[in-house]
C-alpha cells in the first residue's frame, strides 16, 4: 500500500506518468467514468479548503466513485478530543482511500501508521501540499511543454507556504532550474530549505525583495498569499501581507511566454485586470488539479 504524504514518495517517473495519465483523462474522459464503481474517497479537512477538497471529491465522483467526510475539525468528533490515529484507525473502515488536511506539520504522516487505506496529504501546516505540486506539474507541463530548463520566481509568503516547499523539492530533480526567490525579508525562505535542499544539490538560487526587479528574468512567475492563519499577530500580517503584489504594469517587464501560476485563493497578491494577461494561468491551474488528482487516486487504489 502506498501514501502520498511528501512530493518525494513519487520518483519523477512515476510523476511522469500521473502526468501522461492526466492528460489522457482530460482527453479521453469517458474511458474513465467507471474506474472506482462502488470505491469510496474520505476528505477529512481540519482546515478550511476549496479547490483540494472539491476537486479530490469530483475527481472520485468522475471516476464513478463516492464520497464521504467533514469539511472542519468542528464537525468530526476531533472536537470533543479524537486523536488523529483513532479517526483514521475509524474511517480506513469506511473509505478505500482518505485525502487529510491538517494544520499541524506531518498529521497525514501520523495517520499513515495507522491507516489500511492510502493517505494522501492534502496540506499540513507550513510543512508540504504534495498534490498542489502535481497540480503545477502538470500546468507547467502543459503551458511550457517541457519541466526543465527553466527560471521559478516564487514570489510572496516563502516562509510559511507550503505549496513553495513542495515545488522546490519536486523541481530540484529535474535538468537545469534556476530559482528566484521574491519576498519581504521578514517571509524569506527558511534557511534549512537553502542549506539542506538547494545548497546540497548545487541548485542556483537568487533572493529579490521587489517583483520589478526580478520579473525579467523568468519563464514561471509562481505567486504566493501571505498566509495569515500561520502568523502569531496580526499586527505583523497587516505589516507584511501587501509586500509583492503582481500588477499590469510590472507585468510589462515580464516576457511574451513566462506563464504565472498561483495555488489560490488569491488575497491581494495578483490584481484582477491580470486574469485577462494570456500569460495568467492560475485558474487553468486549478482546473488541472481535479484531473491529476484522478490519476493519483487510479494509482494509489492501483487501478489499471
Ligand atoms: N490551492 C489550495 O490548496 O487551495 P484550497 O486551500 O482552496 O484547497
Amino acid at each position: 500500500m502506498r501514501h502520498l504524504i511528501d512530493i518525494s514518495d513519487l520518483s519523477v517517473l512515476e510523476i511522469d506518468e500521473l502526468i501522461d495519465t492526466a492528460n489522457d483523462i482530460i482527453q479521453n474522459p469517458e474511458s474513465y467514468r467507471e474506474k472506482c464503481k462502488y470505491k469510496k474517497i474520505a476528505t477529512l479537512f481540519f482546515e478550511p479548503s476549496t479547490r483540494t477538497r472539491l476537486s479530490f471529491e469530483a475527481a472520485m465522483l468522475e471516476l464513478g466513485g463516492s464520497v464521504l467526510g467533514f469539511s472542519e475539525a468542528a464537525s468530526s468528533s476531533a472536537a470533543k478530543g479524537e486523536s488523529i490515529s483513532d479517526t483514521v484507525r475509524v474511517v480506513s473502515n469506511y473509505a478505500d482511500i482518505i485525502a487529510m488536511r491538517h494544520f499541524k506539520e506531518g498529521a497525514p504522516m501520523a495517520a499513515s501508521l495507522k491507516s489500511c487505506v492510502p493517505i494522501i496529504n492534502a496540506g499540513d501546516g507550513g510543512h508540504n501540499h504534495p498534490t498542489q505540486t502535481l497540480t503545477d506539474l502538470l500546468t507547467i507541463k502543459r503551458e511550457m511543454s517541457r519541466t526543465d530548463n527553466l527560471t521559478i520566481g516564487l514570489c510572496g509568503d516563502l516562509k510559511f507556504g507550503r505549496t513553495v516547499h513542495s515545488l522546490i523539492n519536486a523541481m530540484i530533480r529535474y535538468d537545469n532550474i534556476k530559482f528566484v526567490f521574491i519576498s519581504p525579508p521578514e517571509l524569506k525562505l527558511p534557511d534549512y530549505i537553502k542549506n539542506d535542499v538547494l545548497d546540497k544539490k548545487q541548485i542556483p538560487y537568487e533572493e529579490f525583495t521587489s517583483v520589478e526587479d526580478a520579473i525579467s528574468k523568468l519563464d514561471i512567475l509562481y505567486m504566493t498569499r501571505v498566509q495569515k492563519e500561520r502568523f502569531f499577530n496580526e499586527a505583523d500580517y497587516e505589516r507584511l501581507k501587501d509586500s509583492c503584489i503582481l500588477n499590469c504594469e510590472k507585468l510589462k517587464l515580464a516576457k511574451d511566454n513566462m506563464i504565472i501560476l498561483h495555488p489560490l485563493p488569491r488575497v491581494n497578491e495578483i490584481t484582477t485586470d491580470v486574469d485577462d494577461d494570456p500569460r495568467a494561468c492560475y485558474f487553468k491551474q486549478a482546473m488541472y488539479g481535479k484531473y491529476i488528482r484522478m490519476a493519483l487516486i487510479l494509482k494509489l487504489l492501483e487501478v489499471e
